[in-house]
């Protein structure tokens, strides 16, 4: 709800809630949780803060001091974030990055809803939550979000491929402590590794930053099993090259929207205690990104 419309319809802002990235001026999340907020009639305003670099911390001193509920974390502050907070749960431990601030008593807790908004996203396509053998392509923070709610999801196998294989090692090291029974590896993002992992993969998920724009240049798309489902966390108005593609072979395939709008929910809960919909974000979500 914008300040003149609740003046209008004789209601106060009590609490914020924010985005904090550089840039956010593309950030669905204020429609979406704007919206909800209008619907449900909460005096509550999330904002969009577009904070230049080295400031986080000075940033956060504000919200603890301040008349917020919390935030969303996005680009390229997750991992900081994550870092300055005064607790952290379990995903954000393991992963290192956060996408949701809670204040509680003038404290900070990181959450990251990432993983879980991901895998109640494949539901939502009628997918199911639990995989045999996963492809992950990329390494960064959404990447180990997914791969640890895949893990507890009870994933048997887990493949991270990464421009720097070094780091995907690394994250598939750390989550085998945490889930012994998945076997987690990790390797290069190279078309021929790309193809040969395809082979017998069951889930195909894209977490890379590219697809943001333009195409994805020597991408084995020929080599994604039609029996295969793929997931491009990226979203686009349209549809990102890569399911647009997919889609055309036969895949079935989805876009990063149904994730964008069930994480979004899932903050929504943990800041506000009410549970809605996905859906009801995801509408908001496509109108959004009709307008943009
Ligand atoms: N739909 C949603 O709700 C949702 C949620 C979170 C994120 N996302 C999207 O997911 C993407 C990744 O987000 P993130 O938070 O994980 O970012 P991040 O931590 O910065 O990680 C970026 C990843 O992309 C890889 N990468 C970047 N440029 C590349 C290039 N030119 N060639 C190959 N690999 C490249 C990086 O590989 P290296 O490690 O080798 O650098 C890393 O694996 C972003 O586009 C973001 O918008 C969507």
């Amino acid at each position: 709800m914008n300040p003149r419309a609740a003046k209008k319809r004789g209601g106060t802002i009590s609490s914020l809630l924010f985005v904090v990235g550089h840039p956010v001026s593309h950030s669905l999340s204020p429609a979406m949780h704007n919206g909800i907020i209008a619907r449900l009639g909460l005096p509550l305003h999330y904002v969009p803060v577009d904070l230049p670099p080295g400031q986080l911390r000075g940033f956060l001193r504000i919200v603890r001091a301040g008349n917020f509920l919390g935030g969303n974390v996005t680009i390229p502050y997750k991992e900081d974030a994550a870092a300055l907070a005064d607790t952290r749960s379990e995903a954000v431990e393991v992963c290192g990055a956060a996408n949701t601030l809670v204040v509680r008593r003038g404290k900070l807790h990181a959450e990251n809803t990432d993983g879980e908004g991901f895998l109640d996203a494949l539901e939502g396509q009628g997918w199911g939550r639990r995989y045999r053998r996963v492809v992950l392509l990329g390494a960064g923070g959404a990447a180990r979000g997914i791969a640890f709610a895949l893990g507890r999801a009870g994933a048997r196998e887990i493949i991270l491929l990464n421009r720097h294989p070094r780091r995907a090692e690394r994250v598939a090291e750390l989550l085998s402590r945490r889930y012994p029974a998945t076997a987690f590896s990790g390797a290069d993002l190279r078309p021929q590794t790309l193809r040969e992992e395809f082979r017998a993969a069951d889930l195909i998920v894209q977490c890379t930053s590219l697809g943001l724009r333009g195409e994805w240049e020597n991408f084995p798309i020929n080599d994604v099993q039609k029996t295969s489902r793929f997931a491009d966390i990226v979203y686009r108005a349209g549809g990102t090259d890569l399911v647009r593609r997919l889609r055309a072979r036969g895949v079935k395939a989805v876009g990063g929207l149904p994730m964008l709008a069930y994480q979004a929910a899932r903050s929504f809960a943990l800041w506000t205690g009410r549970e809605v919909p996905g859906d009801a974000f995801l509408k908001l979500a496509i109108k959004a990104l009709k307008l943009w």
